[in-house]
This record gives C-alpha cells, structure tokens and sequence, in this order.
C-alpha cells in the first residue's frame, strides 16, 4: 500500500515537472518567417500562370486591350448596372499566427484606373444609363476574405459581403468609393473607408482633401502598409510613376487580429450600382510576413503524453492521504534519480540516440481516419442514448443522429429502422459490405465513413459530422445561397457522383439532404442508399444505380437552380407543384430564366445557369435517349462545349416518376422504361 502510493507520488512529481516545462516549451520553438510575395506587374492573358493565379469571380475578366482586370465583365453584360465581381490571388496566405493571435505584416501596391463607361455605352450596350449623370458607381475595394467563391453585393456593397455570409465570414476592405451612401455613413461621392467585417467603413478618408479625384479616369497608385507589432495601417495614394504623396492619406493604429483568420485569400472586388464605371487594375503586388513557431517533434513532450496516457485511468484509483514523510522521502528519491540519470546521460553522449521504448500496455493508436466497426454500446454512450436532442433528422429508413466519440470527434450516426431492415429488399449483410466498400474510399467531395454498428439486431453508419449540415436547410431556409455558391455545390455533387461511378459503385440516395456542408462550404456527398431494393447481377445492380443517380442528380441541379423542392404541394398553379415536370414545360416554352430561384437577384450569371439547367434536364432524360454519364457531366461543366440538343418536349409518359412520395423516385423507375 504505501510503496504503491510512493511510486504514484513519484509519477506525479514526475508529470508535473514535465507539464510545467511543456507549457513553458509551448511556444518556445524558434520563431520562424512565413513570407508570401505576389506580384504582377500587368494582367497580360501573354502571361501563361495568369489564368492559374487569379480567380475572377461574378462578373469580372481580363482585358487584353487594357492588360487590366476589369469589373465588370463589359464583353458579356447588356446592361451594366448593379454588377458585382472578384478578382483574388487563387492561393490562400496566411495572415495569422493563431497560437498567439498575431496578424500577419502586408504591404500591397496596386494601380487602378475608374473609367466611366462611355466605351461601352457608344458600342451601344448600355442603352439608356449611357447618359453623363450615370456614371461613377460604385467603387473598389482591396479586400481580405475567408473563401475563393463568394461575390458580395452590387451597388453600395461593393461586392464585399452578400446575405450568405453571416458574423463568421470575416473579411477586411479598403475601399475607395465613388458613390455617396448616406445610409452607410459615407461622407461624399469621393473616399476611403477602412472595413472590418462590415460595410459600414470604421474610419473614412475624404480624399479630395488631399486632392485626389477617384473618378477623374487617371491611373492612381496605392500602396497599403500594415505593422502587426504596432498594429498600425498607412494607406498611401499616388499617381502612376510618381512619387506618392508624403503625408499617407490615412495612418493609424488598427488591430486586425479579430477580423483574420489563419489562411485567407487576397485580391479586388467591385460592384456598379444605378450608376456605373469600369473598374480597372493595372498592376499589383503583395507581400505579407507571419510569424510561426516552428514545430518540431521534441521527446520530452512525448514522454509526458505517455505518462500522462498511463494515469488517466478512468475511474482508477484515487489520490489518498499522503504523509509528509512521504513526501520529503519521494523529493529526495527525485532528486538521486534525477542525478543518476544526469549522469548516465553526459556518459552516453555521443552514443546512439536513445530511442523511446513505450511500456507494453500501451497501444498504439490505429490510424485516427480507418473505419472500424463499433459496439451499440459505443454509439449509444455517443449519443447520449439516442437522445431527442441530438436527431438531426430522419426519412424513411431511418434517423440521424448526432454524437461524440470518446477521443471528441464529432459525429452523425444513421441508424437504420427495423421497418426498414426487416422490410422486403433489404439485406443487413449487403448493406454492411457496402457500407465497408464505400469507407475504404476517400474523396474531398465525400463524407467520411468513420465505422459502422452491426450490432444487437441494429445496423448504423457513422459519418463525420459536418457542422453547416445539409444543403436543403441553406437552400430552402430563410437565406438566400448566392449563385457563385450554388453552382460550385452543383460541381462538387458532380465530382462525387463521378468519383463514385469511377469506383464502380452508386450513391443510390442523391437529394439536397445528402449534401453537407463543411466550413468553407465545400459540399460533400453522405446518406449513402447502399441497397437497391430488387436482386438482379452486382454488374446488372451497379449499372441500373449509377443511371439512377444520374436521373437525380439532374432532380437535384433543377432543386439547387429553382431553390425549391422537388415537388411542392402548395405552389398555386397546377403545373408548378412537380418541380420536374415544369422545368421541362419552361423549357418548351423557351423561358427557362422563370426556373431560377429570383431571391438571387441580377447576380445570377445567366449564361451559366441555363447551361446548368439544360445539364439538368439532360440528365433526367431516358438512358437511350441521351442521358449523360456523370463522366460526361463533369465534361460539360467545366467545358463551354455545346450542351447536346435537348427534346423540344418532355417526353412524358416515358416517366414514371413519382414526385409524391419523393423517396425512391429515380432509382427504381427511372432506368426501367
Ligand atoms: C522575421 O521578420 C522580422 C521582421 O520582419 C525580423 O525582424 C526577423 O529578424 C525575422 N526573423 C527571421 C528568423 O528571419
Ligand atoms: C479610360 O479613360 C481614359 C481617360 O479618360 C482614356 O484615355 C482611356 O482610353 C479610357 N480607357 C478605357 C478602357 O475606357
Ligand atoms: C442599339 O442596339 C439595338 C439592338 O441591338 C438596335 O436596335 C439599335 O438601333 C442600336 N442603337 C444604336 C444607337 O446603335
Ligand atoms: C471633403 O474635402 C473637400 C475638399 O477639402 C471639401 O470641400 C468637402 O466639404 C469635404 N467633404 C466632407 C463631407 O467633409
Ligand atoms: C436606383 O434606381 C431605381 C429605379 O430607377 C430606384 O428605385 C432606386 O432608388 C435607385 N437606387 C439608388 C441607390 O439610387
Ligand atoms: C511593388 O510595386 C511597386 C510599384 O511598382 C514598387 O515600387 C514596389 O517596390 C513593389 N514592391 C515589391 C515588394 O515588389
């Protein structure tokens, strides 16, 4: 009894000193420099990486008169007002050093030019707004975001933020405006504001007291400097090829910190409003400065984790009383095996490195992403029981649940109902082959397969858990997905799907409510079907389900496009409840637009949602006649190559699809016809 406490007392010395030291240790590494350098001295489409390095988004381009990115895109827009669009460096740069909240030192130099967009208007695109009092809206910004496929608002929004992006999408402006918004506290048609997370600027430069007109159509030259050790920001205007100004035209201290995340992407957004203007960068270049903490692997924090491991014994034994005897024994004890060690050590200097042996009842960890099967018991503890509070949803063959492994990963477990299991075309040995096929593969676009229950009679999947959840709640909720957004879910959906049928196997369960979102709002395909009620060959099976999946992912694209479910029994008018059937009647009526889900507003690329839309129909025609391989999808997705000629009519009776029940729709009818 008392040795045992002894030797306890001994490891707990042992461990606190190791703790102590570690945290000290933390960040103690050498401090490193994570510098970034871009730069581009003009926007020649001459130069080959262009087109790799920057990512223009919503209405944006690059001009090859001008050598410019420009935005708006004036080759493609009828009518110039009330666009917005995105020009960013396609790579992320790190901003933040997140152990120590430290923002990261930039400086950026860039020439613009605001023309009015008189050259549009005399090829006669613009109409009416061509007139002299329609030009100067709406402004640019050099912009800070979290993501590279978000456009913001046109008009006074500058394109900085839109209704999708909520207190977590941190971005950072500077914006040189050209349009007086009252309502957003501006003070003239002719400034510089500085914006944090907010379109209301936070400190506003009225730069014609510097003498400076934004909208006088010369070149200006600007130059944004920020000190992270001061926290201190300077913005410089200038002329081109001239010396800037000596007084900066805003300096001033600034923490930045609460507005950055660790990775972000840089670049320019614009927007025109009532009033229009082409906005036009020259030239740019950008370095940035972070600081890190190398991380290197030391061996005494390891040993610590060990030990650590070793006394974390849940419900183990217990501190008792120790008597000061004890302790003053276990100091000295300390003490000799400290030295005797010392000793030992400066002897075996310049021996081979010691190695660490880990105690036998260690195990070694299995790799942390390998499904593994898992006891009901484990779920249940993980789920609270299968606690009311933590369904996130259910359908027809079954419930999600949320939950959290004991190591506190967080999960979503489907567990399958015994209606379902016992019901005729389900086989729980099938299924859970399926479900070990589809974890062993990994795909940035799928879900993961962390395991799988067999388990007590019940049969469940668990999932990583995606916090944004799934795309019906974005795309019916209450706010309103952007385009850009919309149709990079339609893609990623798309890679899934091909990635799957590359693999020879089928989703069989392809619907909004399959679709996850993580952080970056990357979409990711779950809810696997794994059966196919109905027997017949694997090949024969594997075949009638990738068709199936097609079919409806074609449903699924017309959902994303209409922001609708597929059937909605309370539309007014007849022909509108089977969202299907009326796209293919707008289809032959040529009004296709009236499809698109109007919350989106003029920021819709119209051009590339139609496409997305005939891709759509194309999708959910007979397999002999036409219907795409996702293979094929992909191609016409990334491609402007011509969409296959659609029928002029929906070929009606050759689908019995069934939009009521909504559950096994596409897979077991559509492919029999
Ligand atoms: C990192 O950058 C800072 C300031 O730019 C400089 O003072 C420091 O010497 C640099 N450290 C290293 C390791 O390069
Ligand atoms: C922009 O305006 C300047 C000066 O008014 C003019 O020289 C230039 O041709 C314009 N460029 C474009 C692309 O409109
Ligand atoms: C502008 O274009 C329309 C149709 O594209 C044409 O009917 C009209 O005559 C044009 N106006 C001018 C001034 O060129
Ligand atoms: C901006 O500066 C100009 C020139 O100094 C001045 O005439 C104008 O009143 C200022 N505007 C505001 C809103 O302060
Ligand atoms: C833009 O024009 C429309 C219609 O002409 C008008 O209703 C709206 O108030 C204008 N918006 C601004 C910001 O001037
Ligand atoms: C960025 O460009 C400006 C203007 O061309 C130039 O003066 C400056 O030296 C450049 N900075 C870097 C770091 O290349």
């Amino acid at each position: 009894m008392a040795s045992s406490s002894f030797l306890f007392l001994l490891l707990l010395l042992v461990e606190s000193s190791l703790v102590v030291d570690s945290a000290k240790k933390k960040f103690a590494g050498p401090v490193v420099n994570v510098t970034k350098h871009l730069s581009f001295p003009d926007f020649s489409l001459d130069n080959p990486r262009i087109v790799h390095d920057l990512r223009l988004l919503g209405s944006a381009k690059l001009s090859k008169e001008k050598s410019a990115v420009q935005i708006p895109d004036v080759s493609k827009a009828i009518d110039l007002r009330h666009l917005a669009g995105r020009a960013l460096y396609s790579f992320p740069v790190r901003l933040l050093d997140p152990a120590t909240g430290t923002p990261a030192s930039f400086e950026t130099t860039f020439d613009f030019q605001l023309n009015d967009s008189f050259v549009a208007d005399s090829k006669n695109h613009t109409g009416s707004a061509g007139t002299e009092s329609s030009h100067g809206g709406s402004g640019l910004t050099f912009i800070i975001v979290p993501d590279e496929f978000t456009v913001g608002r046109s008009g006074p929004w500058l394109g900085m933020l839109n209704d999708a992006c909520d207190e977590e999408y941190k971005a950072v402006a500077v914006e040189f405006d050209t349009r007086c918004n009252p309502e957003f506290g501006d003070p003239n048609d002719n400034h510089v504001g500085i914006n944090l997370g907010s379109i209301v600027s936070t400190r506003i430069i009225n730069v014609s007291d510097i003498g400076v007109s934004l909208k006088d159509g010369s070149i200006h030259r600007a130059r944004i400097r920020y000190d992270s050790p001061k926290r201190w920001i300077e913005i410089h205007l200038g002329s081109e090829g001239q010396e800037f100004f000596s007084a900066p035209a805003f300096s001033g201290f600034l923490d930045l910190s609460p507005y950055l995340k660790e990775y972000m992407f840089v670049g320019f957004s614009a927007s025109t409003g009532n009033l229009t203007q082409i906005h036009n960068i020259l030239s740019w270049n950008f370095t940035s400065t972070s600081q890190a903490f190398l991380r290197i692997p030391s061996e005494e924090t390891c040993q610590s984790k060990i030990i650590l491991g070793n006394t974390e014994t849940p419900g183990g034994p217990r501190r008792e009383p120790i008597s000061n005897f004890l302790i003053f024994a276990a100091a000295v004890v300390l003490a000799l095996a400290v030295l005797v060690s010392l000793y030992y050590n400066s002897k075996r200097r310049g021996d081979k490195p010691s190695t660490i042996i880990l105690p036998e009842n260690i195990q070694r960890p299995r790799p942390p992403n390998k499904p593994r099967s898992f006891t009901v018991n484990e779920v249940s503890c993980a789920t609270h029981g299968f606690g009311e509070y933590e369904v996130l949803g259910s359908d027809y063959k079954g419930s999600f649940y949320r939950g959290k492994l004991p190591n506190g990963c967080q999960v979503a477990v489907k567990r399958f109902s015994t209606h379902f299991l016992n019901s005729n075309g389900s086989d729980g040995r099938r299924i859970l082959k399926e479900i070990c096929t589809i974890g062993r593969i990994r795909h940035p676009n799928l879900v993961p397969v962390r395991g799988w229950c067999h388990d007590k009679g019940e049969l469940m999947v668990i999932y990583d858990f995606f916090p944004n959840g799934s795309l019906d709640k974005w795309l019916f909720g209450a706010g309103v997905l952007p385009w850009t957004r919309r149709f990079k879910v339609i893609k990623d959906a798309a890679e899934a799907l091909n990635f799957l049928h590359s693999k020879k196997l089928a989703h069989k369960n392809m619907k909004t409510t399959s679709v996850l979102l993580d952080v970056t709002f990357r979409a990711a395909l779950g809810d696997f079907g794994f059966v196919l009620s109905g027997s017949g060959s694997r090949k024969f099976e594997s075949a009638v389900s990738q068709a199936a999946d097609v079919f409806e992912f074609g449903v699924f694209a017309l959902e994303v496009i209409a922001g609708r479910r597929r059937s909605d029994l309370e539309m007014e008018e007849e022909e509108e409840k089977d969202l299907l059937n009326f796209a293919w009647r707008l289809h032959e009526r040529n009004e296709k637009v009236k499809v698109f889900d109007s919350r989106m507003g003029s920021l819709v690329n119209l051009e590339q949602a139609i496409r997305v839309l005939e891709i759509g129909l194309l999708c959910t025609l007979n397999e002999s006649k036409g219907r795409p391989s996702m293979e094929e999808v992909i191609d016409l997705l990334a491609t402007d190559r011509p969409i296959p000629e659609l029928p002029l009519s929906r070929p009606v009776a050759l689908f019995p699809y069934s939009s009521t029940t909504g559950l096994c729709a596409g897979y077991s009818c559509a492919p029999f016809q």
